[in-house]
């Protein structure tokens, strides 16, 4: 077992956002140049926006997709996966982050609560297939063969994210949580840091700005994740 600032950790729960692929070169959503800066997510990350132009959000979804390729993963990514190998104790690491970055940079168990670039779904089957290459309304389901039923992979606004009973029934158990690179705007991810406290865990935010709930947390570390998450994984694993 380590101990962090006195706290006996054992149990870690870390959840990541935008900024910890930053240093990627993946852009985020809402720092200045960010994704939401260039198009209004109401426009492209609602089902509502999907039934409306459904070109329009393919094309934004397949763009990001094939960007994936010219990216690596950073020291942030490949510390957070170094953690989760060598710790004595539980990692679990959710993301709101539909790149794959934390997959490349070594990590066996990665939690996708707004789902995956290189994931599509099928609307009639229900089946979620890898998705290599571009896909619109003309392409055929690999697995049930109907057309026109593929849509990202990705929990738009207004729906319900992923893995939600997995996930806070480990912040229940958790002494650990650590919020990396998210600007604590998008629920209910902005509120796990809540129920962490509840849990009597201790709770540090990293961030090289402030975010929206940055008072919530017990200790905060401010910088860039490949600096800050390098550090504070070696202190947890020195001990
Ligand atoms: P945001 O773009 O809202 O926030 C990114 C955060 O990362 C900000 O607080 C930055 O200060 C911080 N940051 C940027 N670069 C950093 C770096 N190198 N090191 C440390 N921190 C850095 O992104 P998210 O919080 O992830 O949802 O956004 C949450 C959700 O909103 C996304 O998953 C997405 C979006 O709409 C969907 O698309 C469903």
């Amino acid at each position: 077992m380590a101990r962090l600032n006195g706290h006996a950790v054992n149990r870690i729960v870390i959840l990541t956002g935008a900024g910890v692929s930053a240093e990627s070169g993946l852009a985020t959503f809402r720092d200045s140049g960010g994704l939401w800066e260039n198009h209004d997510p109401m426009l492209i990350a609602t089902p509502e926006a999907f039934a409306r132009d459904p070109d329009l959000v393919y094309r934004f979804y397949n763009a990001r997709r094939s960007q994936l390729d010219n990216v690596l993963p950073n020291a942030a990514h490949r510390a957070i996966a170094r953690l989760q190998q060598a710790f004595s104790g539980d990692v679990f690491l959710v993301t709101q982050n539909v790149d794959d970055l934390h997959e490349r940079g070594g990590s066996g168990q990665v939690c996708h609560m707004h789902g995956q670039l290189r994931s599509m779904l099928c609307k009639k089957c229900g089946a979620a297939q890898p998705a290599a290459d571009d896909y619109d309304r003309s392409t055929r389901c690999p697995r049930c063969g109907v057309v026109g039923g593929l849509r990202p992979d990705i929990v738009w606004f207004g729906e319900i994210p992923f893995h939600m009973d997995t996930i806070l029934a480990r912040l229940r158990v958790c002494d650990l949580f650590i919020a990396i690179g998210t600007s604590g705007v998008v629920y209910p991810a902005a509120g796990f840091v809540r129920e962490a406290v509840v849990s009597n865990a201790l709770t540090i935010e990293v961030n090289r700005e402030l975010s929206d709930v940055t008072g919530l947390f017990h200790l905060r570390r401010r910088g860039m994740a490949t600096t800050e998450v390098v550090a504070l994984v070696e202190e947890l694993l020195a001990d």
